[in-house]
């Protein structure tokens, strides 16, 4: 089932997520829908805050990687900085440039069944890593730019709501 996204400034975007602690069908119903409202959004990576939902959980499918569940992960940042054009579908229509996601991580996070489990990330997956922890954590991409980028995108971001 596709699940309406929230968009910013919902401030439900803006809460912390709590640890998922239950593997069970209801979970795996969870993440169906989260790849699916993924994929009909055209994204690479949906956080289930991102659809009111807060458990620490996202789905990822970033190019030609396998597409990942990561239940309750945390990461630890092994690459240098790297700018690149971000947008979150939060955030919808917007991109803009951030120069603070990494471009190498190290993942630890539990599968769907609660098994742990370990990957390295690379270049675009890498920061789709970062991104999705952030919401996690209530924190949006928005968050990463210079003041004046960011003021300049949410100017242009609320004329187009406002225009619908
Ligand atoms: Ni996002």
């Amino acid at each position: 089932m596709i699940r309406p996204i929230l968009a910013h400034p919902d401030p439900r975007l803006r809460m912390v997520s709590r640890p998922v602690e239950h593997f069970d069908d209801k979970l795996r119903a969870l993440v169906d829908d989260m790849f699916e409202t993924m994929y009909d959004a055209q994204g690479i990576g949906l956080a289930a805050v991102q659809i009111g939902v807060h458990l620490r959980l996202a789905v990822m499918h970033v190019e030609d990687n396998p597409k990942r569940v990561l239940v309750n992960p945390e990461y630890e940042a092994l690459g240098e900085p790297m700018p690149l054009d971000e947008g979150c579908l939060s955030v919808p229509g917007m991109r803009d440039r951030t120069k603070t996601r990494r471009d190498w991580v190290r993942v630890r996070a539990q599968d769907v069944d609660g098994t742990p489990y370990e990957f390295e990330a690379r270049g675009l997956e890498a920061a789709c890593v970062q991104h999705e922890c952030d919401h996690i954590d209530g924190k949006l991409y928005i968050d990463h730019l210079t003041p004046v980028r960011r003021s300049r995108l949410l100017k242009r971001y609320q004329k187009e709501r406002e225009r619908g």
